[in-house]
């Protein structure tokens, strides 16, 4: 392709480091559907005659026939998919091949081949991402009023719905899709046209390849074109960013479904079995995507490290990019769909939920709140006297329910019956009405207002 100032080959080596087929074989739908629109470009544009275009055309269906059928010989002489695919439409199209490259470089090509790949993967982790909101969603409404006890410090803390913990993955997964959707739509200028980093002489319309190609308008400076990566960086850290909410719920599902918890069951489907322990369930799904968060960030620190100090514009180094985006987006997107069907299948076990809050004198809060309202106490002056009932409490070896009346008012003679009535999971997380608490009836109109969003 560039032989004509060479007298030798490449080294065997030089070949091998140098070659990308191996993996940008994958932009190969991209590639085609970039040089189509170039190609309609230049013949509208006068700049290549119509039987030309007309050859270039047929040439690039059938080449793309050839690749998704498997039909098609690679080689990694030809160094990437761009001089695979132009060297076979040389065989295909003759002469006319030739006159694909004008106006145009690899430079601005494998820009726009990836941006365009890279929009693919945000869209199709975006529809990854629905179905697994969805699934969430409805156990979320499932289990708006199963009660559990809400942690901190991995502490029981507060009683909470498992609807409402739930929903905070919702929370979280759609500022996911609100940083992909982001991304994407900066992502949206057409690189190509900027040709290897100048621009053209050619008179190329570069307002229409950009809309051919779904593009919102051309990349305006040239230089940035070629050299820009912050599309994949973008993509890589909402990436990374979702990894790491993923690996998040995935450690609380492995807590979950342990001995220690037995919240929730996971089905055959989603779990493994030891080859030496007969008894043993391992939730190996969810151990996967907890630790496969390591290679998004990994990703993403890769090729932020690729870029760091480049000259502008185009240098090699700029082919280190696609490897860690494709393998971060098929990780993310396998991340996500087994998630989802590991909570599709998820059975929750609301008796052991129960126990649990039974521990940890979990509505002492609500006791607190309680001797604020009704005896008038100050906030912090309830919290010591809660804090004195609890330890009664512990020295008794009972819950703060069990304590009697008289036991209680050792502790504040003006205690009256009225307290227990909040010292009960239900009342508790029944009363935490405000917007964003746990409330069943709160989580009812948050999965009712995701559901709208979804829509
Ligand atoms: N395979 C190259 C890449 O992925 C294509 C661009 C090559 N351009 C060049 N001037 N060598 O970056």
């Amino acid at each position: 392709m560039w032989g004509g100032r060479f007298a030798g080959g490449p080294a065997a080596v030089m070949e091998r480091i140098n070659a990308s087929i191996d993996f940008d074989r994958r932009l190969y739908a991209q590639d085609i559907a970039g040089s189509k629109a170039h190609c309609a470009m230049l013949v509208r544009q006068g700049i290549i005659g119509q039987q030309d275009g007309d050859a270039i055309l047929a040439g690039l269906d059938q080449i793309e026939r050839e690749i998704a059928e498997g039909r098609f010989a690679f080689s990694t002489a030809l160094e990437d998919i761009h001089m695979n695919i132009e060297a076979r439409l040389k065989e295909i199209a003759g002469e006319a091949a030739g006159r694909l490259h004008t106006a145009r470089s690899r430079n601005d090509q494998v820009a726009t081949d990836f941006k365009l790949w890279v929009r693919d993967a945000v869209d199709g982790l975006d529809r990854d991402l629905r179905d697994l909101l969805a699934a969430l969603l409805d156990q979320a409404e499932r289990h708006a009023a199963t009660v559990m006890p809400g942690m901190t410090h991995l502490q029981p803390a507060q009683p909470v719905t498992f609807g409402h913990h739930l929903m905070a993955y919702v929370e979280m997964l759609s500022r996911d899709r609100g940083r992909l959707a982001d991304c994407r739509k900066r992502l949206n200028e057409c690189p190509l046209g900027a040709a290897a980093l100048a621009g053209t002489s050619f008179q190329i319309d570069r307002a229409m390849t950009s809309r051919t190609l779904g593009f919102d308008r051309p990349a305006a400076n040239s230089l940035d074109a070629v050299s820009d990566r912050d599309f994949a960086c973008e993509f890589l850290s909402a990436g990374a960013i979702l990894a790491v909410h993923l690996s998040r719920l995935a450690e609380e599902i492995v807590l979950w479904c342990s001995d220690g918890f037995r919240f929730i069951g996971l089905s055959d489907a989603f779990t493994t079995g030891s080859s030496i322990m007969p008894q043993k369930r391992n939730p190996d799904a969810a151990e996967l995507i907890r630790a496969k968060a390591g290679r998004v960030i990994g990703a993403f620190n890769a090729l932020l490290i690729v870029l760091k100090g480049l000259p502008l514009t185009y240098g090699k180094d700029m082919q280190e990019d696609k490897e860690p985006t494709f393998e971060a987006a098929d990780s993310l997107s396998l991340c996500v769909v087994a998630m989802t069907g590991m909570l599709r299948d998820m059975t929750v076990n609301e008796e052991a939920m129960r126990r649990a809050t039974e521990a940890g004198f979990i509505t002492a809060t609500d006791l607190a709140d309680w001797l604020v309202r009704a005896l008038g106490l100050p906030f912090r002056e309830a919290h010591h006297v809660t804090g004195a009932l609890v330890r009664l409490a512990e020295t008794k070896g009972c819950g703060l329910a069990e304590l009697t009346l008289a036991d209680m008012r050792t502790v504040e003679p003006r205690l009256t019956e009225d307290v227990y009535d909040v010292l009960g999971v239900d009342r508790s997380v029944a009363s935490r009405t405000s917007f964003g608490g746990t409330a069943p009836d709160n989580v009812r109109q948050a999965v009712a207002a995701a559901r709208e969003r979804l829509r």
